[in-house]
């Protein structure tokens, strides 16, 4: 029969276990939730008294302010958190591997495999334990097989998948009331009770017809898909932006007119500098390297193409800067405001923003960032990742962090002064007042700067 969850473990308390599990707690004052992380520092800031949490996100402070030391709690503690719980979530990150074989291209499950064993050599009853990180289809097949191997007797372990689909920026709003929830298990009794379990804890707030119950290898596979399936709107829309900027034609009008077919809906069309993020990318090449472990050469070179059209917008619009600055920006002052992949988050992994200073650091301008939701130690971080042979010291004789956007004042800036809007944030009447100051502005996917 399903188990009535009353305990519950977080391995990882990153941007998807953080969020997720204190959602779950808010909404289920009968459940206690422990968020557990090797990481000693990421742990404190979720502790620390006036809510200095690791990881910005509107509304999640709120929501740890009324669930936190009542039945939500943060703990390096790995081994106590799975003990005592009946249903484990696994939320560690799995990055793209550097090296070795995949590398590039597949995923690193280092670190599921080591949360997987700890739970084997942890667990003295039995318990369900649920892939919450993005995985390559039947990892499960793989947890279970290590944790049968390690487990005392009397332990069973039942693996769900249930992928997070919430977006960073509005991630709690997401989880209050996902599109759907989804979890996969195997088709066995077994299976079928741990997915009732699962559900009866999405069920304290999400109606049931939004929780879609389907086989493992489909719901690993789901997120993959659905990821796949958002970045590939992007680049098409991209791709477009560049065939609009060569002929006059606008992107947003031309985005606006193709999103109200109901068969392809108004949302996820804007173009763009470049997707960013933890998630895209990373999936896409994961679904890449799937294909090709698979032999379906064509699949993985069609998949592909939506990363290598990204990566060309990105050079792409450093290259529109260059062009329209008369050929060269040496020495010249460039702002760029924002440094996160997306609004409303401190997020930089896989920033577009990184490449674009990148660029502008090989061609000898001054960078000037602006990003009120990243600390600079980060972008130093990011910066250096990016120019392995560049010192600290000479990316910080091109790039400086500064604590407001005034440098980019018109006032204070050389003529003609330029502003190039990489995500389409000016509409018709912010270019014309930006006009009106005197700014040259240059967006995305239009050909006619103002
Ligand atoms: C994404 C998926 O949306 C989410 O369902 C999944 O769980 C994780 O990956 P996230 O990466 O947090 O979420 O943000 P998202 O809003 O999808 O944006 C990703 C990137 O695409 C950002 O850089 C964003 O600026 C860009 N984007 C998004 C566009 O360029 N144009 C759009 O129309 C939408
Ligand atoms: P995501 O965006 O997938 O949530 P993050 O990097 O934000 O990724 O969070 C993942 C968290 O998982 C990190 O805080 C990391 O310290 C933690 N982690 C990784 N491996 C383990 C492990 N074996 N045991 C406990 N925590 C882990």
């Amino acid at each position: 029969a399903p188990t009535k969850v009353t305990k519950i473990c977080c391995i990882g308390a990153g941007y998807v276990g953080g969020p997720t599990c204190a959602v779950i707690a808010l909404k289920c004052p009968h459940i206690t939730v422990t968020i557990v992380d090797l990481n000693q520092s990421r742990i404190d800031a979720w502790n620390s008294p006036d809510f200095q949490l690791p990881i910005f996100e509107p509304g999640l402070e709120d929501v740890v302010r009324q669930c936190r030391d009542r039945n939500l709690f943060f703990s390096t503690d790995v081994d106590k958190g799975i003990r005592d719980a009946e249903l484990i979530f696994v939320s560690v990150n799995t990055p793209t591997k550097k090296t070795g074989v995949g590398a590039g291209s597949a995923a690193d499950l280092n670190n599921v495999e080591r949360a997987t064993r700890r739970i084997a050599a942890m667990s003295t009853t039995s318990k369900i334990v649920v892939e919450k990180s993005t995985v390559p289809c039947r990892t499960a097949e793989s947890m279970r097989t290590i944790l049968e191997a390690n487990s005392k007797p009397n332990c069973r372990f039942d693996i769900l998948s249930n992928p997070e689909f919430l977006a960073e920026g509005t991630a709690i709003a997401d989880l209050y009331n996902p599109d759907r929830v989804l979890i996969g298990s195997l088709q066995t009794p077994e299976g079928l009770d741990a997915c009732e379990s699962l559900k009866g804890v999405y069920a304290n707030w999400v109606p049931s017809e939004h929780i879609l119950t389907v086989g493992l290898w489909s719901s690993e596979l789901t997120k993959l898909a659905a990821n796949a399936m958002l970045a590939q709107r992007i680049s098409s829309i991209n791709a477009l932006s560049a065939i609009c900027e060569a002929t006059g034609a606008n992107i947003d009008e031309v985005a606006h007119a193709v999103g109200t077919d109901s068969r392809l809906g108004p949302k996820f069309l804007k173009a763009s500098v470049g997707f960013g993020g933890s998630c895209f990318q990373k999936d896409i090449l994961n679904l890449v390297y799937l294909s090709e472990s698979l032999h379906l050469n064509e699949v993985a070179k069609y998949w592909r193409g939506v990363v290598d059209m990204n990566e060309w917008q990105k050079r792409r619009f450093g290259q529109k800067v260059v062009k329209e600055l008369f050929g060269t920006i040496t020495g010249k002052r460039i702002a760029v405001l924002g440094f996160a992949f997306k609004a409303d988050t401190g997020d930089t992994r896989e920033s577009a923003a990184i490449t674009l200073i990148r660029d502008f650091q090989s061609e000898r301008a001054l960078v000037n960032v602006y990003d009120p939701q990243v600390p600079q130690e980060q972008i130093w971080q990011d910066l250096q990742e990016a120019s392995p042979s560049s010192s600290l010291d000479t990316i910080q004789k091109h790039v400086t962090v500064s604590p407001s956007a005034i440098s980019a004042l018109y006032k204070s800036m050389n003529k003609p002064a330029f502003v190039f809007d990489g995500r389409l944030v000016f509409g018709n009447t912010e270019r014309e007042r930006l006009a009106n100051i005197g700014f040259k502005v240059i967006s995305i996917g239009r050909g006619d700067s103002i």
